[in-house]
């Protein structure tokens, strides 16, 4: 969703600022601005110089054309909307200016009590947008008398809602000053400069050295360095992190498309995420951040797993694996689900979160009603230093670096072999033998090359892609360790192709949706030999009877597939329970090229957005 970049230093602000626009780009968004304090020319009446557009940020670079001289400047902010209060229109474009020009904001996250604050500010502020931000703007003029940050704080203490904010004043060319409550913002340090991010991947070309503002801090930032405070005026101690991911993981490195690039990072992503946490000698796993003690592993009777979206269908990969591992009784919730009902959490339940961004408000949300109901919280997250990570206080990171297109691939992967390795942790101190662990192992490290053998059937994919483009939906099957596959694969397809489609367990089929079965109704199955594989064989001579076309996704080797389908898909074999890992591939993949077919923004999908951070 919507996001921040801000710089103060010595180079142009206008150029780092368009570049880090592009970078947040992945978000989401439906508008763009830019303003740069103009503190070396005196031409310009107004200091402050801003130019908004509607669309994609290539369109805010045509209006900045030219503009080289108007948009001087050493410190900028900048701002992609994804529309909440108001239309997608320039005026509602961020940033916004107070009445006198002088003060200029940029903000993610909703002020909810903004009509009433519009109100109390009256006839003397003229509004010239729909936003709630625009009313933030007014609210912290009118408490301005000369000390910015203070401004802020006053403001603050007025508005009900969530902020990741960043405010610039004519009067005050040399500093930035940021708030947070409820959306992200992180400092970037670099050599006399610094940024202020709503993520870290726009600062990857600059800085790795980064800190991140907690919820109720205020920053400001000079080109010398930056305070923080809390909102009771007390200076905070912030601790200087570094990330390690890199600026070229966060490019296309000649893909068309970030969807595509991140399918093909697959196989080193796994390794990344295995590295160093697997004991081959015990046939078991290590993951330091679970920070619990074996005698405590011991206690615990549940887990729940909770998450949005794709991570939510490799949470369902984790539930099989900890009860088949582990063999404790695991439930698998939406996360928006799970923060209004009433869950049943005692001191033996284990909650994990997990989220590639780390931000996603509804898996948040749950994790502060986990954590008040008395549960062990753990995240299992991407994104490095994002709030729950940092809520969770402990918890794994996949290690899928950054992850850019909006539909989730690589970080599913990474998500769905972190819980299978925290269930083989578990299930070594139950009833997992060593043997078992010791095959899993094993097999966990013959997947990145089985991946490339997936990976180097896209043309062939695409192929199909072309044969099945003209049908409007398409139904998945699965069974077992496979129904979450094929959920996700079916979401995939919807997400990035928009072609409708559903996802069923294939021994449910009687129970309703063989009333879809038609020529017109392709269905795609997953028939890997596995102990349904025979289940499955049945399910589909089914759907053959119904004369659907049957797209199957089969065993290397399984001679029998051809007659059963009108097209097969070819996957290698493994232990059941890291079937996910590789099964998931090919559907990315026909997800992938269909969207590139029909002609979709394949990376950033209409109305969908990478973070989620509202409601
Ligand atoms: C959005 C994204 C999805 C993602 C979901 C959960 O809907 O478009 O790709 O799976 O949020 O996000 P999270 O960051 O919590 O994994």
């Amino acid at each position: 969703m919507c996001g921040i970049i801000g710089y103060i230093g010595n180079k142009e602000a206008m150029p780092i600022l368009l570049q880090g626009l592009r970078r947040l780009e992945y978000r989401g968004y439906d508008s763009a601005g830019i303003a740069v304090l103009n503190d070396q020319e005196t031409k310009y009446k107004i200091q402050i110089q801003r130019i908004r557009a509607v669309g994609k940020i290539d369109a805010l670079a045509d209006k900045l054309k030219g503009k080289d001289k108007e948009m001087k400047g050493t410190i900028g902010i900048a701002h992609t909307r994804w529309a909440t209060h108001g239309g997608v229109t320039e005026e509602n474009a961020h940033p916004h200016f107070a009445c006198d020009g002088k003060l200029i904001i940029a903000h993610n996250g909703i002020i909810e009590n903004y009509r009433q604050l519009k109100e109390h500010l009256g006839a003397n502020h003229e509004f010239k947008s729909e936003t709630d931000t625009e009313v933030l703007a007014h609210l912290i003029e009118s408490h301005y008398t000369g000390d910015l940050r203070h401004a802020v704080e006053k403001a603050l203490m007025h508005t009900r809602g969530t902020y990741g904010l960043v405010v610039m004043h004519a009067d005050h060319p040399d500093k930035i000053v940021a708030a947070r409550l409820g959306s992200p913002l992180v400092v970037g340090i670099g050599d006399g400069e610094y940024y202020i991010a709503s993520d870290a991947t726009p600062l990857l070309a600059y800085t790795k050295k980064v800190a991140f503002l907690n919820d109720g801090e205020i920053a400001e930032i000079s080109r010398t360095g930056f305070e923080t405070y809390n909102l009771r005026d007390e200076s905070v101690a912030k601790c200087v992190e570094e990330i390690d991911w890199n600026d070229e993981q966060a490019q296309k490195q000649g893909y068309p498309h970030f969807m595509l690039k991140e399918i093909f990072d697959q196989p080193t992503v796994l390794e990344d995420a295995i590295r160093g946490r697997t004991n081959l000698e015990d046939g078991t796993a290590h993951l330091g951040g679970l920070s619990m003690s074996e005698e405590k592993m011991r206690g615990i009777h549940r887990i729940i797993l909770i998450a949005c979206g794709t991570a939510y269908y490799a949470a369902m990969v984790g539930k099989y694996a900890f009860e088949r591992l582990a063999g404790i009784t695991t439930e698998v919730d939406v996360a928006s689900e799970f923060r209004y009902r009433d869950p049943v959490i005692d001191e033996h339940t284990l909650v994990f979160a997990i989220s590639q961004s780390g931000e996603t408000i509804d898996t948040l949300a749950a994790v502060r009603e986990a954590k008040r109901r008395g549960a062990f919280v753990r995240g299992i997250v991407n994104v490095i230093g994002s709030t729950i990570a940092r809520e969770t206080g402990a918890g794994t990171y996949i290690h899928a670096g950054p992850e850019l297109a909006v539909a989730s691939t690589k970080a599913y992967i990474n998500m769905s072999v972190i819980m299978i390795l925290y269930a083989l942790q578990f299930g070594r101190l139950r009833h997992t033998t060593l043997a078992t662990g010791q095959r899993l192992i094993h097999a966990l490290m013959e997947i990145p090359e089985k991946m490339n053998k997936i990976l180097e059937q896209s043309e062939a994919i695409k192929k199909l892609a072309e044969k099945y483009s003209g049908y409007k939906n398409f139904l998945f099957l699965g069974r077992g360790i496979n129904y979450p596959v094929v959920l996700e694969g079916s979401h995939k397809l919807k997400e990035v192709s928009y072609i409708h489609s559903e996802a069923y367990p294939a021994g449910e089929m009687k129970h309703g949706v063989n009333a879809l079965l038609s020529p017109e109704f392709p269905v795609l199955a997953i028939m890997t030999k596995n102990q349904l594989y025979e289940k499955m064989r049945s399910n589909i001579e089914e759907v053959r009877a119904r004369k659907s076309k049957v797209i199957l996704l089969a065993s290397e080797g399984d001679t029998e597939a051809q007659s059963l389908a009108d097209d097969v898909i070819y996957v290698p074999q493994t232990m059941e329970l890291l079937e996910p890992l590789l099964n998931t591939i090919p559907l990315q993949l026909f997800a992938y090229h269909m969207a590139v077919l029909l002609g979709r923004d394949v990376d950033r999908p209409r109305n969908l957005a990478k973070s989620v951070t509202v409601e």
